[in-house]
């Protein structure tokens, strides 16, 4: 299943803020991901950015005066607001925030907005004393009540030189917050999904620790790819250097004990668990207070098991384990699925080219007990993820059939 993106209908409002450079990688962005966008300028936006730029990179007509006679668009405004999808306004202005707070229809932007019963999404760029202007917050919240999304604004360098709250979200953030509202209704849409995602760091002193070479991508984009879906997402992740992925409720733990309390927290109104971690099965019997001096020529630490956090999970959630193995992939898988008593387990071949570890993309069986073994080609990890739902579909169609 490709992303909630490919094949949608967005419209991009663009306003005059020195942000509308960014404006242009989200349009290209967007445009990768198979949505086809309309772009509608503002008069301000025009003075710092040309239609050109956006024409160029969505290979569409884009919008600018609502009474230009040459534009075939601007007098089909509310075809196109009917059309659309999803409107996402990226750099939003204080003052087109003020004028979509009052219902203005005074160009063509606001007044397709106007017309269109498509989520609203908006990305405010300002000043920080503008943004945190009572008039600006209370038509915000004029918006938020009525439904629109507000993506940030995030903190940092504003082009006034000072520092502040105002800067345009970075474009992924914005296009993942597009897919989150855009899969709302999807096939998990009301279920719960817990994810659990990276290495464990399981410590020795307090300057090393045990992990493994995870680097979380993997339960990342399973994560994601439930988020779009419609399924609301705890995910659970050891130390990794992936940003939060928006719209998913992200735990930070440490050690195995910790992503077990974690989980089993998560698992109490949980539909799903899905470990994509690599648990470390051991951890050091005891953790020295202070950094351990170097000794002799051998050092031996003393560990201890870990719990089997997937085995040990609550039973009324449908469990999914990964089983990463570099011999007898199948066999070791179909050996855990048993004594893990997971209801599917994905298989992932960790010596083939371009899989496992910390690259994007995997190779991975999907093992159970009815349907066997179902062999996927090399994937992205975001479809890897997509696969596994497809199949947890079915097995809670199954479950809530018998
Ligand atoms: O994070 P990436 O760099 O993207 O890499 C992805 C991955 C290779 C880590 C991932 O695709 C993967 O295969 N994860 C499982 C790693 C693993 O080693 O699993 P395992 O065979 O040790 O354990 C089997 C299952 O039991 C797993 O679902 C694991 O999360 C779970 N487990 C293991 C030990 C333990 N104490 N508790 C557990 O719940």
């Amino acid at each position: 299943m490709p992303s909630p993106l490919s094949g949608s209908s967005v419209i991009l409002g663009v306003t005059g803020s020195i942000a509308c450079y960014k404006a242009a990688d989200l349009a290209s962005k967007l445009t990768q991901e198979g949505a086809h966008v309309d772009v509608i300028l503002t008069q301000g936006a025009s003075n710092f950015i040309t239609p050109l730029t956006f024409r160029s990179l969505t290979h569409r007509p884009v919008v600018g005066d609502l009474f230009d006679p040459q534009s075939e668009l601007a007098v089909e405004h509310v075809a196109l607001a009917q059309r659309a999808d999803i409107i996402i306004v990226a750099p939003a202005t204080a003052h087109v925030l003020a004028k979509l707070a009052h219902g203005m229809a005074d160009d063509a932007l606001t007044a397709t907005i106007l017309a269109s019963s498509a989520p609203l999404a908006v990305a405010p760029a300002m000043d920080g004393h503008m943004y945190t202007n009572p008039a600006t917050q209370e038509n915000l919240s004029k918006l938020r009540e009525r439904g629109v999304t507000i993506i940030g604004p995030a903190e940092g360098y504003l082009a006034s030189g000072l520092r502040g709250i105002g800067r345009l979200v970075e474009v992924p953030q914005i296009v993942e917050s597009l897919c989150a509202i855009l899969g709302r209704r999807g096939d998990l849409a009301g279920k719960s999904v817990v994810v659990s995602a990276g290495g464990t760091a399981e410590p020795i002193d307090p300057v090393r620790v045990i992990t493994n070479r995870s680097s979380g991508k993997m339960g990342y984009a399973v994560a994601q790819a439930a988020r779009d879906r419609g399924a609301r997402v705890t995910m659970v992740t050891a130390p990794t250097s992936l940003p939060d992925p928006v719209g998913v409720e992200t735990v930070h733990v440490g050690t195995a004990l910790e992503m077990r309390d974690a989980i089993f927290r998560a698992c109490e109104d949980g539909d799903v668990l899905i470990m994509a971690a690599a648990v470390a099965d051991y951890r050091p019997v005891s953790v020295a207070e202070q950094k351990i001096k170097k000794g002799g020529e051998r050092w031996s630490i003393e560990l201890i098991k870990n719990p089997d956090i997937l085995a040990e999970a609550p039973g009324r959630v449908l469990k999914v384990g990964f089983a990463a193995e570099s011999q007898d992939l199948l066999e070791n898988a179909r050996t855990k699925l048993v004594a893990k008593g997971v209801a599917l387990m994905v298989a992932n071949d960790i010596t083939a080219p371009d899989s496992g570890f910390a690259v994007d993309t995997n190779k991975v069986y999907l093992v159970d007990r009815e349907r066997g073994v179902e062999e996927l080609p090399l994937l992205s990890k975001y479809e890897v993820g997509h696969r596994i739902l497809d199949r947890v579909v079915e097995l809670l169609s199954a479950s809530a059939l018998s």
